[in-house]
């Protein structure tokens, strides 16, 4: 499975969806460029989403508030006192690690020990093999089992505790070890916040110290009023909007899974207070559905309860996907309470209440909050759509599975020779059909060159133009996934890939 994953990284950077930034200079940690493929998949993404939470909800209005804040939001957020990760150092390698990481990847390894424990004897004892039996008897399994549960407890409670110690005397009392140097040799756990700071103003005129945002929803807390009164919304009802995020994250691996600039899709939905729970299961079950829409197989996604709730929250869960790295969080679905405004009246001195004309009374809402992120999303897609075949003539052919309506390109169109008036006819064709959905032109390299890297990018349809195409204004369109290719006739496609791409 790493090494699909590797594929997918080269693959990425191979055609032209992710780069890593500043590559000329050897890169920056944890911040990536995408390219021409990459943005458009992206602004695809964001746009299924955006349909789906403001266009199709006649109670959810959209927002782009600015990066810069007035740096008190955060301050009433708590993200200045209380956005922090767990940071610990590696004496002797000088490494840098987060000590609640550490401790997950030493808990995965365990429930991975169990899992080879489980599939060895599935081997050897064949048909015969009765899992959830040796599963509750085998001396073995059961050992590990029970030292990853004690570990996990103490664990669930250092985090509740915030018990700074305890997390490092569980990585002691584990004996993990720093993946780099192998070494035990750690210093104390510190708290770390992972905003980034910057200065507004010049000094000689007292400059500010502002925050770059690590989520948008601030934005969206401190507009509640804004776009409740100019939308004449009324409660229940949700704000949307997407944009740039930064977090400084201590540990900056796994591709664009964890990023230091990447993007989010938020939605606050705001409640009756005592409704929330409604609220938050309707919304749970939405945003699942969203992503199961994608065609990717309903078992790759799951609920993930949180053990730990964030300062905001009185309920939360992730939905995971099952990455090649395992079952990895894509969006977060908080109960946020009224937290955020309650917090932003008290230190704005500013009313956040809201008149509820069908109750007669005022009252500050609840907060129901999907967040979802762009890159790990994007991530999700491109990993489930990531296939090799082998095809008929034993080549293999790359192919990306993508859902048509995500693709860069939904359509290229291929003469199958240059000359004889067929480049000239495509050219015709594109130029006709750019207007409705995105096209691409390709006369280089033989056609199945040509469809190869089609698939490689995800591009659903290719149509091809030959000298019958002069005579009858026929065309060959192939279909990526299953390489069938039927004749159509030219004015039939508009009407054809729009119906297949259309959100
Ligand atoms: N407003 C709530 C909030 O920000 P979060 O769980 O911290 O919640 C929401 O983040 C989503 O943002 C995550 O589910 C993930 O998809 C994305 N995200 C968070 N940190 C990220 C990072 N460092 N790189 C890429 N995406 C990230």
């Amino acid at each position: 499975q790493e090494d699909v994953f590797k594929k997918i990284v080269s693959h990425c950077k191979e055609y032209g969806f992710v780069f890593p930034s500043s590559e000329i200079y050897d890169g920056l940690a944890a911040v990536y460029d995408y390219g021409s493929m990459g943005v458009e998949l992206k602004n695809n993404i964001k746009q299924y989403w955006w349909n789906a939470m403001v266009r199709l909800h006649d109670n959810v209005v959209g927002l782009d508030s600015a990066i810069f804040m007035h740096p008190t939001i955060w301050k009433a957020s708590g993200h200045v006192d209380a956005f922090n990760d767990p940071l610990i150092d590696n004496k002797d390698s000088k490494k840098r690690y987060r000590a609640d990481v550490l401790i997950e990847e030493y808990l995965a390894k365990l429930d991975e020990k169990i899992e080879k424990e489980v599939g060895k004897a599935a081997k050897r004892f064949g048909d015969s093999f009765d899992e959830k039996k040796f599963r509750e008897t085998n001396p073995r399994v059961l050992e590990t089992l029970s030292k990853r549960n004690d570990v996990h407890t103490r664990y669930a409670k250092a985090l509740n505790a915030n018990d700074l110690n305890d997390l490092r005397q569980i990585i002691i009392d584990c004996e993990i070890v720093c993946p780099i140097s192998g070494t035990r040799n750690w210093t104390e756990v510190r708290q770390f916040n992972l905003m980034f700071k910057t200065e507004m103003g010049s000094t000689s005129d007292g400059a500010m110290q502002v925050y770059l945002r690590p989520e948008t929803a601030q934005g969206i807390f401190v507009n509640f009023l804004n776009v409740q009164k100019t939308t004449r919304m009324k409660v229940p009802f949700g704000i949307a909007q997407i944009g740039k995020t930064f977090r400084n994250e201590i540990v900056a691996r796994q591709f664009i899974f964890r990023m230091r600039e990447f993007e989010q899709m938020e939605m606050q939905f705001f409640v009756r207070p005592g409704e929330e729970m409604k609220w938050f299961e309707q919304w749970k079950s939405f945003r699942l559905r969203w992503h199961q829409l994608l065609g990717f197989g309903n078992e790759n996604y799951q609920f993930h309860d949180h053990d730990k709730l964030a300062h905001y929250a009185n309920a939360a869960t992730d939905i995971e996907f099952l990455m090649p790295f395992g079952f990895k969080e894509v969006e977060g679905i908080h109960s946020r309470t009224d937290f955020d405004l309650s917090q932003h009246e008290k230190f704005s001195g500013k009313k956040m209440q809201y008149f509820d004309p069908d109750l007669g009374k005022s009252y500050t809402p609840y907060v129901i909050e999907t967040s979802a992120g762009v890159d790990r999303i994007f991530l999700s897609i491109i990993a489930g759509a990531y296939t090799e075949e082998t095809l008929e003539d034993g080549e293999t052919r790359v192919v990306l599975k993508l859902p048509a309506m995500l693709a860069p390109i939904k359509l290229a169109v291929l003469p199958l020779v240059k000359k004889d008036g067929l480049a000239e006819k495509a050219r015709e064709i594109v130029a006709d059909l750019k207007f409705s959905f995105s096209c691409q032109y390709d006369e280089k390299d033989s056609i199945g060159k040509r469809y190869r890297r089609q698939d490689a990018i995800g591009t659903p349809f290719c149509v091809t133009i030959d000298h019958q195409t002069l005579q009858d204004n026929t065309v060959t369109i192939r279909y990526r996934d299953t390489m069938e290719q039927e004749r159509v006739t030219v004015d039939s496609l508009n009407d054809f890939i729009s119906s297949k791409t259309d959100m």
